[in-house]
Protein backbone atom coordinates (compact mmCIF):
# COMPACT_ATOMS: atom_id res chain seq x y z
CA UNK A 1 0.00 0.00 0.00
CA UNK A 2 1.06 3.64 -0.97
CA UNK A 3 -0.55 7.01 0.24
CA UNK A 4 0.10 10.77 -0.99
CA UNK A 5 -0.21 12.34 2.63
CA UNK A 6 -1.65 15.20 0.79
CA UNK A 7 -4.88 12.71 0.34
CA UNK A 8 -5.57 12.11 3.50
CA UNK A 9 -7.57 13.89 6.28
CA UNK A 10 -6.03 15.31 9.04
CA UNK A 11 -7.45 12.52 11.41
CA UNK A 12 -6.52 9.92 9.01
CA UNK A 13 -2.72 11.31 9.20
CA UNK A 14 -2.93 11.21 13.02
CA UNK A 15 -4.16 7.75 12.37
CA UNK A 16 -1.20 6.74 10.14
CA UNK A 17 1.80 8.82 12.08
CA UNK A 18 0.61 7.49 15.74
CA UNK A 19 -1.19 4.43 14.78
CA UNK A 20 2.71 3.48 12.94
CA UNK A 21 5.22 4.86 15.22
CA UNK A 22 5.38 3.06 18.05
CA UNK A 23 5.72 2.66 21.61
CA UNK A 24 6.11 5.82 21.93
CA UNK A 25 7.51 6.96 25.50
CA UNK A 26 4.91 9.03 27.86
CA UNK A 27 5.64 12.02 29.26
CA UNK A 28 3.30 12.86 32.37
CA UNK A 29 3.59 16.41 31.84
CA UNK A 30 2.36 18.24 35.53
CA UNK A 31 2.38 21.61 36.58
CA UNK A 32 0.45 23.81 38.85
CA UNK A 33 -2.45 26.01 37.42
CA UNK A 34 -2.97 29.84 37.91
CA UNK A 35 -5.75 28.74 40.47
CA UNK A 36 -3.18 27.24 42.26
CA UNK A 37 -4.11 23.74 41.74
CA UNK A 38 -1.92 21.00 40.83
CA UNK A 39 -2.54 19.48 37.02
CA UNK A 40 -1.24 16.13 35.07
CA UNK A 41 -1.86 14.60 31.72
CA UNK A 42 0.33 11.95 29.36
CA UNK A 43 1.79 13.27 26.37
CA UNK A 44 3.22 10.57 23.81
CA UNK A 45 4.40 12.41 21.52
CA UNK A 46 7.51 13.19 23.02
CA UNK A 47 10.82 12.70 23.36
CA UNK A 48 14.02 13.14 24.52
CA UNK A 49 15.78 14.94 21.62
CA UNK A 50 19.50 16.51 22.93
CA UNK A 51 21.69 16.35 25.21
CA UNK A 52 24.31 19.37 24.82
CA UNK A 53 21.50 21.08 26.26
CA UNK A 54 19.89 18.51 27.72
CA UNK A 55 16.14 18.93 25.89
CA UNK A 56 12.71 16.90 25.70
CA UNK A 57 10.16 17.47 23.18
CA UNK A 58 6.63 17.40 23.44
CA UNK A 59 3.71 17.99 21.06
CA UNK A 60 0.68 19.71 21.95
CA UNK A 61 -2.72 19.94 20.50
CA UNK A 62 -5.80 21.13 21.01
CA UNK A 63 -8.62 20.20 23.56
CA UNK A 64 -11.55 18.70 22.15
CA UNK A 65 -13.57 22.42 22.75
CA UNK A 66 -10.50 23.69 20.37
CA UNK A 67 -9.09 25.45 23.39
CA UNK A 68 -5.44 25.45 24.54
CA UNK A 69 -4.21 22.66 26.95
CA UNK A 70 -3.93 23.61 30.80
CA UNK A 71 -0.44 22.10 30.72
CA UNK A 72 0.85 23.86 28.05
CA UNK A 73 -1.33 27.25 29.34
CA UNK A 74 0.73 26.50 32.24
CA UNK A 75 3.77 26.47 30.87
CA UNK A 76 3.60 29.39 28.49
CA UNK A 77 2.35 31.18 31.69
CA UNK A 78 5.37 29.96 33.62
CA UNK A 79 8.06 28.80 31.49
CA UNK A 80 8.63 25.87 33.35
CA UNK A 81 7.11 22.33 34.09
CA UNK A 82 7.83 18.89 34.85
CA UNK A 83 8.38 15.69 32.72
CA UNK A 84 7.89 12.49 35.12
CA UNK A 85 8.02 9.19 33.19
CA UNK A 86 5.45 6.45 33.64
CA UNK A 87 5.63 2.78 34.69
CA UNK A 88 4.00 0.01 35.02
CA UNK A 89 2.77 0.93 38.68
CA UNK A 90 1.72 4.30 37.72
CA UNK A 91 0.04 3.54 34.16
CA UNK A 92 -3.85 3.65 35.61
CA UNK A 93 -3.51 6.76 37.24
CA UNK A 94 -1.50 8.25 34.18
CA UNK A 95 -4.68 7.42 31.75
CA UNK A 96 -6.73 8.58 34.20
CA UNK A 97 -5.21 11.68 33.89
CA UNK A 98 -5.68 12.15 30.55
CA UNK A 99 -9.19 12.82 31.04
CA UNK A 100 -10.26 16.57 30.01
CA UNK A 101 -11.15 17.93 33.83
CA UNK A 102 -11.81 21.45 34.39
CA UNK A 103 -9.03 23.50 35.85
CA UNK A 104 -10.67 23.32 39.08
CA UNK A 105 -10.24 19.84 39.35
CA UNK A 106 -6.56 18.04 40.21
CA UNK A 107 -5.84 15.40 38.45
CA UNK A 108 -3.11 14.46 41.07
CA UNK A 109 -6.45 13.91 43.63
CA UNK A 110 -8.19 11.69 40.27
CA UNK A 111 -5.15 9.52 39.39
CA UNK A 112 -4.63 9.14 42.92
CA UNK A 113 -0.97 10.75 42.50
CA UNK A 114 1.17 12.66 45.76
CA UNK A 115 2.34 15.96 45.30
CA UNK A 116 6.29 16.43 45.67
CA UNK A 117 7.53 19.97 45.90
CA UNK A 118 9.90 21.16 42.69
CA UNK A 119 13.03 21.73 43.98
CA UNK A 120 14.07 24.15 40.70
CA UNK A 121 10.58 25.00 39.32
CA UNK A 122 7.74 25.92 41.31
CA UNK A 123 5.68 23.68 39.41
CA UNK A 124 4.70 20.10 41.62
CA UNK A 125 6.02 16.55 40.74
CA UNK A 126 4.52 13.16 40.85
CA UNK A 127 6.26 11.11 44.10
CA UNK A 128 5.03 8.20 42.50
CA UNK A 129 6.61 8.56 39.40
CA UNK A 130 10.20 6.85 38.80
CA UNK A 131 11.44 9.36 37.08
CA UNK A 132 10.89 13.02 37.27
CA UNK A 133 12.65 16.20 35.07
CA UNK A 134 12.38 19.64 35.55
CA UNK A 135 12.07 21.01 32.75
CA UNK A 136 12.29 24.80 31.71
CA UNK A 137 10.89 26.04 28.42
CA UNK A 138 14.00 26.41 25.52
CA UNK A 139 11.81 27.11 22.38
CA UNK A 140 8.16 26.90 21.40
CA UNK A 141 7.52 26.05 17.88
CA UNK A 142 4.35 27.20 16.44
CA UNK A 143 3.04 24.48 13.93
CA UNK A 144 -0.13 25.89 13.55
CA UNK A 145 -3.27 27.12 15.29
CA UNK A 146 -3.70 23.56 16.28
CA UNK A 147 -0.18 22.20 17.09
CA UNK A 148 3.03 23.95 19.50
CA UNK A 149 5.75 22.10 19.81
CA UNK A 150 7.74 22.54 22.95
CA UNK A 151 11.56 21.85 23.71
CA UNK A 152 12.11 21.89 27.31
CA UNK A 153 15.34 21.94 28.76
CA UNK A 154 15.84 19.82 31.82
CA UNK A 155 17.71 21.24 34.68
CA UNK A 156 16.99 19.07 37.21
CA UNK A 157 17.07 15.24 37.92
CA UNK A 158 15.08 12.51 40.12
CA UNK A 159 15.62 9.35 39.72
CA UNK A 160 14.39 6.31 42.33
CA UNK A 161 17.24 5.13 43.90
CA UNK A 162 19.05 1.99 42.65
CA UNK A 163 18.47 3.22 39.44
CA UNK A 164 21.13 5.07 38.39
CA UNK A 165 24.62 4.15 39.60
CA UNK A 166 25.52 7.71 41.28
CA UNK A 167 29.39 7.00 40.46
CA UNK A 168 29.18 6.14 36.74
CA UNK A 169 25.89 7.29 35.82
CA UNK A 170 24.81 4.39 34.22
CA UNK A 171 21.03 3.48 34.06
CA UNK A 172 19.83 -0.19 35.58
CA UNK A 173 17.41 -1.72 33.68
CA UNK A 174 16.63 -3.66 36.68
CA UNK A 175 13.26 -3.41 38.76
CA UNK A 176 12.21 -0.28 35.65
CA UNK A 177 9.40 -1.03 33.51
CA UNK A 178 8.67 2.13 31.54
CA UNK A 179 5.65 1.45 29.81
CA UNK A 180 4.73 2.94 25.82
CA UNK A 181 1.69 4.10 24.14
CA UNK A 182 0.38 2.21 21.38
CA UNK A 183 -2.35 4.00 20.17
CA UNK A 184 -6.11 4.77 21.47
CA UNK A 185 -6.20 3.25 24.68
CA UNK A 186 -3.63 0.69 24.46
CA UNK A 187 -0.15 0.57 25.72
CA UNK A 188 2.39 -1.51 25.96
CA UNK A 189 5.07 -2.64 28.60
CA UNK A 190 8.68 -3.28 27.79
CA UNK A 191 9.79 -6.59 29.67
CA UNK A 192 10.54 -8.31 26.54
CA UNK A 193 14.26 -7.06 25.91
CA UNK A 194 17.34 -8.45 23.62
CA UNK A 195 20.93 -7.11 22.93
CA UNK A 196 22.46 -8.29 19.66
CA UNK A 197 25.72 -8.26 19.10
CA UNK A 198 28.14 -4.59 18.41
CA UNK A 199 30.21 -2.64 20.73
CA UNK A 200 27.82 0.36 21.28
CA UNK A 201 28.58 2.87 24.39
CA UNK A 202 26.01 2.06 27.17
C1 LIG B 1 -1.29 8.13 26.60
C2 LIG B 1 -1.78 9.46 26.10
C3 LIG B 1 -0.93 10.26 25.35
C4 LIG B 1 -1.36 11.52 24.90
N1 LIG B 1 -0.51 12.26 24.15
C5 LIG B 1 -0.87 13.51 23.75
C6 LIG B 1 0.04 14.31 22.99
O1 LIG B 1 1.17 13.91 22.68
N2 LIG B 1 -0.38 15.55 22.62
C7 LIG B 1 -1.59 16.04 22.97
O2 LIG B 1 -1.91 17.19 22.64
N3 LIG B 1 -2.47 15.31 23.71
C8 LIG B 1 -2.13 14.06 24.11
N4 LIG B 1 -2.99 13.30 24.88
C9 LIG B 1 -4.26 13.89 25.32
C10 LIG B 1 -4.08 14.70 26.64
O3 LIG B 1 -3.48 13.92 27.66
C11 LIG B 1 -5.48 15.17 27.13
O4 LIG B 1 -6.05 16.02 26.15
C12 LIG B 1 -5.47 15.84 28.48
O5 LIG B 1 -6.80 15.99 28.95
C13 LIG B 1 -4.83 17.23 28.44
O6 LIG B 1 -4.88 17.75 29.75
P1 LIG B 1 -4.53 19.26 30.09
O7 LIG B 1 -5.53 20.13 29.34
O8 LIG B 1 -4.70 19.30 31.58
O9 LIG B 1 -3.12 19.50 29.65
C14 LIG B 1 -2.65 12.01 25.24
C15 LIG B 1 -3.52 11.17 25.97
C16 LIG B 1 -3.09 9.90 26.37
C17 LIG B 1 -4.04 9.01 27.13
Amino acid sequence: MELSADSLTRIERYKILAGLVFPRPIALVSTRSENGIANCAPYSWFNAVCEEPPLVMISFGPRTDSNTKHSLANILRTGEFVVNLVDEAIANGMHISSEEFPESVSEFTKAGFTEAPGKVVAHPRVAEAPVSFECRLFQRIEISDARDIILGEVVHVYARDGLVDPDTKRVSEDGYFPVGRIFGTRYCTSRHRFALPGDLPD
